[in-house]
């Protein structure tokens, strides 16, 4: 059943706003796009979710959670999954029993890849992953009138993601073996939170929304336009999963697409990336076309 929203959330008044994991990077892109509200940002630091909340977080009085802490280490989920499920699942739990109005965020990896064509918010679940498995419980924990966004492949100009990585290896590598037998939505993070306020600001109903990036690729198509992009001269190997060898399964189909009336759209991932390097700006990483004498990146 699809609720209807308070209209305490809705835009047009600045709403008191919660924040969880403050410091990774959906938390930070989420400050910058809710900057005009009153923002309260918690990194895990400040608010371990696998806690109970606090006193002050419990009354502080809060119209909305934009909850984008989470346990995001893949790999590591599947030699620890315990640790992986105390922070989505009982951390999800923590922040649902605020009886706040509240986004979660979620993913791709729910889904088993076996589909050829895009998955849209009914098509059956079947995690691969320890991670899948314990954002899927998180989804549950979030509760029925919770917002559930599912999106993908999320980069951007700060913390450890794909696009960051090439950057660093480019510069180093004449050559990078990426995968290209995984295909996904490589989405802009500075993109989804202004999805998510789309979806907050206009009252959308709540419930599982596929909010990524318009268009898909492949790891190597991503690595290969990052490259040309920015400007530097490494080339892609492509490999398979299975000659990168790591502990998790991952669906090798993720393309995540909305088949819900009213549901935002966001730009084309190749936009995402020409957005995501131009307000990296300064802080891309040298030797890049630009000092060899070609075209500026963030044009
Ligand atoms: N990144 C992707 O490609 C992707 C794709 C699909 C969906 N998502 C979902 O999008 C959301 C945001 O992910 P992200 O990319 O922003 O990840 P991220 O950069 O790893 O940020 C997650 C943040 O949560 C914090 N955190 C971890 N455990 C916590 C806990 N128990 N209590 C409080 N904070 C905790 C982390 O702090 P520490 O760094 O100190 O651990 C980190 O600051 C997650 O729900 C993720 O599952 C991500």
């Amino acid at each position: 059943m699809e609720l209807e929203q308070p209209d305490s959330v809705r835009a047009g008044r600045r709403r008191r706003i919660l924040i969880t994991g403050a410091g990774g990077l959906l938390g930070r892109a989420l400050q910058q796009e809710f900057a005009g509200d009153d923002v309260v940002a918690l990194t895990r630091a400040e608010w371990d979710v696998a806690d109970p909340p606090s006193d002050n977080v419990s009354q502080g009085g809060f119209d909305l959670v934009l909850h984008a802490a989470a346990w995001t280490d893949v790999d590591r989920a599947e030699a620890d999954p315990h640790a992986a499920a105390s922070a989505n699942i009982a951390g999800t739990a923590n922040v649902a029993s605020l009886g706040v109005p509240l986004v979660a965020f979620s993913t791709d990896y729910v889904f088993d890849g076996r589909k050829r064509e895009p998955y849209v918010e009914s098509d059956g679940v079947n995690p691969l992953s320890a991670y899948g498995r314990t954002k899927l419980h998180s989804e549950a924990a979030a509760g029925p009138d919770a917002w559930i966004v599912r999106t993908s492949w999320l980069f951007g100009p700060t913390g450890h993601n794909f696009v960051r990585t090439m950057l660093g290896l480019g510069v180093e590598r004449d050559e990078v073996a990426v995968v290209d037998d995984q295909r996904g939505c490589p989405t802009y993070v500075g993109h989804l939170a202004q999805a998510v306020r789309e979806l907050v600001d206009t009252g959308r109903p709540r419930g599982v929304w596929h909010l990524a990036a318009q268009g898909d690729c492949t790891w190597a198509d991503l690595a290969e336009a990052v490259f040309s992009d920015a400007g530097l001269d490494c080339k892609v190997r492509r490999i398979s999963t299975e000659e990168l060898g790591r502990p998790a399964p991952r669906p090798t189909y993720a393309v995540l697409r909305s088949e819900r009336v009213g549901a935002p759209t966001l730009p084309h991932w190749r936009q995402g990336l020409r957005d995501c390097l131009a307000e990296m700006g300064s802080g891309l990483p040298r030797s890049t076309r630009v000092e060899r004498g070609r075209p500026d990146p963030g044009r």
